[in-house]
């Protein structure tokens, strides 16, 4: 979950439904998915494009045209086009502290308002650009939107929906993650025939944007955020119109005893460096981390450019993109079946040793074809069989990394240490993020063939990580977490022995 912090039950049953009120927070969920997955999506068909190309990089355009012989691997190698690439994360992650700051002293729907207007205004600027100057700042102003929506809008899904479906909630966050990536795959090879489809493509987020805005507008405040500022009464109605019922009491009262154990904490981020919470904050910074070091938005900002590189014909490369993006939906309701089926574990070790045996192969056969000056090219049959593995690859993400990287973390820290752990997730996945954007084009002049290696190392050290020191989270709630770490061969000692709640099972915690 993005950058949410939610509100456990302890494991109880409270009273209600799933109204037509919590539907309409998922939609609102939604909209904050797709913009992040807009943007991710929309990025690499636009640096693509030619019209695109020559109005803002004409340098890298001319390189293209003169070098056709030349290295392969170095055509795209431009800081600038980089920076407009990444810029986003880098703005995003600024802004989800101030985001925090707004969501918790003024509530959820303003950092929503918030986000949707920055997005908004990012998408006319960049939608309207006529120099590179206003490209990036648009740029910012996107990342500021994304930056307050990944804060705010998992927070107000989770604080609305019931806890029978707040794992279901999580993924669909990022199913929207990828319908939005998906949707902008499909615009860009839609517009890119077009001398100006690409200011279509750019102007077009201001759509989802706009829904937000309104959205958030029609919106109720979440009982959690009104007892956060002192509104008791009106909490307490809310909480009967979101669960439709009027017995709402024991929810209630723990949401008023969980806000007041929160509001003790003085320093969250002291709290989470204590030892007996070390294995959350391993998580919180490493499993974002390892996300990024999957190497997949290497696919998802650079897609269009590589299948280019690659020998696929600018429409073809478009097209491939599209299939990529259609793999990474369908793949996604995988896990949304699985995670609490068969559990985290097994969904993050398939997925990791799937993406390593497609990184091994995808690199072998860029090696095989060229080599490392970076000269040739691949037929068909051998560009098809290349699709087909990267395929594969971004289906095994979208089942392990993809959604787990947001929901383990959101899942294994109590309240006192939500925020922070929250914070740390969010704030990692992002720098990285911009990190893999800012320096892939220059990894792969530089690394060659080899790039694929690289990701691929890394996809092995997360993959034992997982195997060794994640224990099974499925179906622990949140607060018995410690007896699944004071049972893990590693995790006990970090763990004090009165920490450990007597009545549980421990046959469930067993990694
Ligand atoms: C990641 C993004 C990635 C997307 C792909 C998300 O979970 O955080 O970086 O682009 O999945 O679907």
């Amino acid at each position: 979950m993005a950058g949410g912090a939610h509100i456990e039950t302890g494991g109880r049953h409270y009273e209600g439904e799933v109204t037509a009120f919590v539907l309409i927070t998922c939609f609102v969920a939604a909209m904050g998915g797709l913009l992040f997955g807009y943007d991710l999506g929309i990025t690499g068909g636009v640096t693509s494009m030619e019209p695109f190309l020559v109005k803002f990089f004409p340098t890298v355009y001319k390189q293209m045209l003169d070098d056709s012989s030349t290295n392969q691997y170095c055509k795209f190698d431009n800081q600038l086009l980089t920076l407009f690439t990444s810029s986003l994360y880098l703005a995003a992650l600024i802004a989800s502290f101030f985001a925090a700051t707004t969501s918790r002293m003024f509530g959820r729907k303003p950092s929503m308002f918030l986000g949707g207007l920055f997005f908004l205004i990012g998408a006319l600027l960049n939608g309207l650009a006529v120099n590179v100057e206003m490209l990036i700042i648009g740029r910012i102003f996107l990342g500021f939107g994304v930056g307050y929506c990944n804060q705010s809008v998992p927070i107000y899904l989770s604080e609305m929906a019931p806890a029978k479906i707040r794992g279901a909630l999580n993924i669909g966050f990022q199913m929207m993650i990828t319908l939005g990536i998906l949707g902008a795959n499909l615009i860009n090879y839609a517009t890119s025939r077009h001398k100006n489809g690409w200011r279509v493509s750019l102007g077009l987020g201001a759509v989802p944007a706009i829904l937000l805005c309104v959205g958030s507008l029609c919106l109720e405040e979440t009982p959690n955020s009104l007892i956060e500022r002192g509104q008791h009464v009106k909490a307490k109605t809310m909480l009967q119109k979101v669960r439709g019922t009027n017995n709402v009491d024991e929810e209630y009262q723990d949401l008023v005893d969980a806000s007041e154990a929160a509001s003790k904490v003085e320093n969250p981020w002291k709290n989470i460096t204590q030892r007996k919470y070390r294995p959350q904050l391993t998580f919180c910074s490493l499993i974002p981390f390892f996300q990024q070091l999957t190497g997949i938005n290497v696919i998802m900002f650079y897609a269009p450019v590589l299948f280019t590189i690659l020998g696929f014909g600018n429409d073809a490369s478009l097209m491939s993109a599209v299939i990529t993006g259609g793999v990474n939906v369908l793949a996604t309701f995988v896990s949304v079946f699985c995670v609490d089926k068969f559990g985290r574990r097994i969904l993050f070790l398939e997925g990791g040793i799937q993406m390593l045996v497609c990184q091994i192969v995808v690199g072998v056969m860029i090696g095989l074809k060229f080599g490392l000056n970076g000269q040739g090219s691949f037929n068909k049959g051998e560009a098809d069989i290349l699709l087909v593995f990267i395929c594969l690859y971004v289906a095994a993400f979208a089942w392990s990394w993809g959604p787990l990287g947001w929901l383990v973390p959101s899942e294994i820290c109590s309240l006192e240490i939500r925020a922070a752990g929250q914070a740390i997730n969010v704030a990692v996945n992002m720098f990285f993020t911009f990190g893999i954007g800012q320096i892939f084009l220059s990894l792969l002049c530089h690394l060659k063939f080899g790039l694929f290696f690289f990701f691929g190392a890394w996809v092995l050290v997360m993959t034992i990580f997982i195997a060794f020191l994640l224990p099974e989270t499925k179906n622990v709630p949140v607060e018995e977490m410690n007896y699944v770490w004071k049972s893990h061969w590693f995790w006990n000692k970090y763990i004090p022995d009165d920490s450990v709640p007597p009545a549980y099972n421990s046959s469930k915690a067993a990694p």
